[in-house]
């Protein structure tokens, strides 16, 4: 899937992954683009330049709470990953993905969750909270300038997303049909 990683919005990042990976199948490779062309001047200055660029702030956050130790093992992201601008980067490119031990699709926030639980034996951070968005930014500022680059199977986790809202009784479904 084509894009580029500029600026990530959480969850709003995560439907535009969905909605083109929906689309992947309908538009030529050499006919992408990503939506930083479509905005104006203006705007891409902001987006280049990070002094000026209002989602730094959360970058920020993001950095300070990579480094603070959680959870009943006491650890730091930054104890496992060390410093997040090698180990971190173009990770948040290859995201969602279906990760192949769960054998279901992950995000960005689900992946930084699964290691709170997992590695740093803290609770999950709520969805959409403002620290898993400064989290998610942080790592995925590591990836500004990558190509988003999500397997193959994108197509495999809309589809399963789409089947699950589907199969789920209430509203959405009318949305979808
Ligand atoms: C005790 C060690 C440890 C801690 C602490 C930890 N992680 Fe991880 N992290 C791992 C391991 C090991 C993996 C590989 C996947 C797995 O086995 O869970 C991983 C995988 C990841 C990935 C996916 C990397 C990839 O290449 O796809 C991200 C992103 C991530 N961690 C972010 C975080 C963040 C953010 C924090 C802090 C909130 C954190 N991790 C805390 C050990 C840790």
């Amino acid at each position: 899937m084509i894009g580029e990683l500029r600026h990530w919005s959480g969850a709003g990042a995560l439907v535009c992954f969905l909605a083109a990976a929906s689309l992947a199948g309908e538009i030529s490779t050499d006919e992408r683009r990503s939506d930083y062309e479509f905005m104006s001047p203006g705007l891409q200055r902001m987006q280049d330049d990070d002094s000026v660029n209002p989602g730094m702030l959360s970058v920020l956050d993001g950095k300070t709470l990579w480094q603070r130790k959680e959870g009943t093992e006491n650890k730091a992201c930054a104890d496992c990953h060390g410093d997040a601008t090698t180990s971190m980067k173009s990770v948040a490119a290859r995201y969602p993905m279906i990760d192949p031990k769960l054998s279901r699709p992950v995000d960005l926030e689900g992946r930084i969750n699964a290691c709170r639980i997992t590695h740093q034996g803290a609770a999950p951070l709520a969805f959409e909270s403002k620290a898993l968005l400064a989290l998610t930014v942080y790592v995925a500022h590591q990836s500004k300038g990558f190509s988003v680059d999500i397997p193959d199977d994108a197509t495999t986790i809309y589809q399963r997303g789409t089947d699950d809202i589907r199969a789920a009784p209430g509203p959405a479904q009318l949305i979808l049909r």
